[in-house]
């Protein structure tokens, strides 16, 4: 079993399907991740599995490979796991508090989506609002701490990386596409590119929060941890007068009277 820790998961995967089924059994997304060169030893290392579910994902992979029960599975890592979830460092868990405020707006918009009608000037400008939150606050503020500061602490050859960097891109290609729908009047188009926008950042966001910034703490010493926390008052800094106080305010404000569907 030992020479498939190094191999990458979708070489695994493509000869070995089974694979793809034993990792989405257990919630790993690889079969559906877009990049998905990560080593299949990354990956136990990522999800911070516990021993016992280290041995049986192992186990699921050596019968997928070899059905005959011949492949030695590893022995798990030792790893001191928190009880009861993830527990950040405080610039990661700064992170975590920014996702929660974009989660607020995005769980209200399939509500305000349902009831709206985007062609008209009213109901625009409430969407206007939304992209203005969307660019300002989760883009400019929240993944330009990631990308700039955060993310530069890694390797750039890291696939997950990559894959989050790729999200990003295409998350802002949905707001652009939701900004000209709606200056064109096309209310449909403008409500579909913000419906996929949602549903790409909030699985963006439970990856971010369950895997990769618990994985991230996991491999930062006290130092970096210390100048994030500088780096991130720094960034916050930079923002336009008030414009962070606008944005907590349309967090605040647009999810009131609509049902949150997160
Ligand atoms: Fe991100
Ligand atoms: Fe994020």
């Amino acid at each position: 079993m030992e020479k498939y820790l190094d191999r990458n998961i979708k070489d695994i995967i493509a000869e070995f399907p089974a694979a793809g089924t034993a990792l989405q059994a257990r919630g790993i997304a690889c079969v559906s991740c877009g990049a998905g060169t990560c080593r299949l030893r990354d990956i136990v290392d990522m999800h911070d599995l516990a021993p016992e579910e280290e041995t049986s994902l192992m186990r699921a992979l050596a019968l997928a490979i070899d059905p005959s029960g011949a492949l030695r599975i590893p022995e798990p890592a030792p790893r001191a796991r928190p009880a009861g979830g993830p527990r950040y460092s405080p610039p990661l868990r700064r992170l975590v508090d920014e996702h929660a405020l974009i989660k607020r707006v995005l769980g209200a918009l399939p509500s305000f989506l349902a009831g709206a009608d985007l062609a008209s000037p009213a109901d625009a400008a409430r969407a206007r609002e939304v992209i203005r939150f969307i660019r300002s606050y989760a883009d400019r503020l929240h993944h330009a701490k990631e990308e700039e500061i955060l993310f530069g602490l890694f390797d750039p050859s890291l696939d997950v990386l990559k894959a989050m960097l790729a999200e990003h891109e295409t998350g802002r290609a949905h707001v652009r596409a939701a900004a000209a729908a709606l200056d064109a009047g096309d209310g449909p188009a403008a409500a579909v590119a913000l419906s996929a926008y949602r549903e790409l950042l909030l699985d963006h966001i439970k990856k971010e929060d369950e895997v990769l910034y618990p994985w991230m703490d996991r491999n930062l010493s006290m130092t970096q941890v210390g100048k994030l926390s500088e780096s991130f008052n720094e960034a916050d800094a930079k923002a336009p007068d008030g414009e962070i106080a606008a944005c907590e305010r349309i967090a605040e404000e647009f999810p009131a009277g609509y049902a949150r569907a997160s």
